[in-house]
């Protein structure tokens, strides 16, 4: 018996999702992978999901959801995460296929089966949208949704306003959001508080097992992109953050509150609206949000994870 949490991470591997799925198999019990278009296509977040299963010697079942969003027009952000999705990261594919290819069912079934598991989307929302569309009762059947995308204080990366998560599938979000489980948005505003470079790119070489190259490999490439695209030295490490906040929720503050998400805005579609108006709301909080996180531990448990696992 383990005392870890029982999670499903839902991704789009990417690699900060990469990443995410390393966390996830050392500080979790990861009961499944489901997949989701988002980074780059279903196909290749898919088999994405498999490789990296492979490289750390997992067996978990990996199921493919949706290969497009609820209404938006498919986006990618293969400019952030190279054409493949792992910045073409020399890694065999995995002759094994998917377990299914239909994640909405699993995770409706799966949570009909356990109780109290955690969903983490670190993509688009687009297959727990639906789940929570095929049966709003999953919503009372996990722990929480905690999800990464959004932020709190209106600031965006794909646009001025918008998260690349929310901003692909700005209905998917609405509906988790509005769907009355717990749910914990870990947005823009706490994940760049969460800082690698060159320091990391270091440990992880000096690793030197399979999986501590290929990170060290994903983050030269995440390198290029935050140095010629954004002009910093760091970047941020997104995807683990939501892991971390179940794993170890007493690295974060949290606080609960109205969060929206505006699907109409001509300038601010995708959004996540979060009403700080604390006690002068006239909103009931549908959401934990999460403002600050110790960095320096959070680094350290990936980078452990990227060691140990
Ligand atoms: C989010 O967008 C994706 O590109 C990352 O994998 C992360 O989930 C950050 O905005
Ligand atoms: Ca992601």
């Amino acid at each position: 018996m383990t005392d870890k949490p029982r999670i499903i991470l839902d991704c789009d591997p990417g690699i900060d999702d990469a990443f995410a799925i390393v966390t996830a198999a050392r500080w979790a019990e990861v009961v499944a992978i489901t997949t989701v278009s988002g980074n780059v296509s279903l196909d290749k977040t898919t088999a994405n999901a498999l490789r990296l299963r492979s490289l750390i010697g997992s067996n978990f079942p990996v199921h493919a959801g949706a290969h497009e969003p609820l209404e938006a027009a498919p986006l990618s952000a293969g400019h952030v995460h190279g054409e493949c999705g792992l910045g073409g990261l020399d890694l065999p594919h995995s002759p094994e296929k998917p377990d299914s290819s239909d994640a909405v069912e699993f995770l409706v079934e799966t949570t009909r089966k356990e109780e109290g598991l955690h969903l983490v989307p670190i993509g688009p929302l687009t297959n727990i949208a639906l789940a929570l569309q095929v049966d709003p009762d999953l919503s009372k059947r996990v722990s929480s949704i905690t999800f990464m995308g959004g932020s709190a204080g209106g600031l965006g990366n794909v646009t001025a306003a918008a998260e690349f998560n929310i901003y692909a599938d700005p209905e998917a979000a609405q509906v988790v959001l509005h769907s009355g489980s717990p749910v914990t948005m870990i947005g823009l505003n706490l994940t760049h508080q969460v800082q690698v470079g060159t320091k990391e790119t270091e440990t992880c070489h000096s690793i030197d097992t399979p999986v501590g190259s290929a990170m060290a490999y994903l983050l030269d490439f995440y390198a290029d992109f935050y140095r010629s695209h954004l002009g910093t030295d760091t970047g941020s490490m997104h995807d683990p953050c939501a892991v971390l906040a179940v794993t170890h929720p007493e690295l974060f503050t949290f606080e609960k509150r109205y969060v929206t998400v505006e699907v109409k805005g001509q300038h601010t579609r995708g959004m996540t609206l979060v009403d700080e108006r604390g006690a002068g709301s006239d909103s009931e909080p549908n959401c934990r949000v999460a403002y600050s996180i110790n960095p320096e531990k959070a680094v350290s448990l990936i980078m452990q994870a990227v060691a140990e696992v």
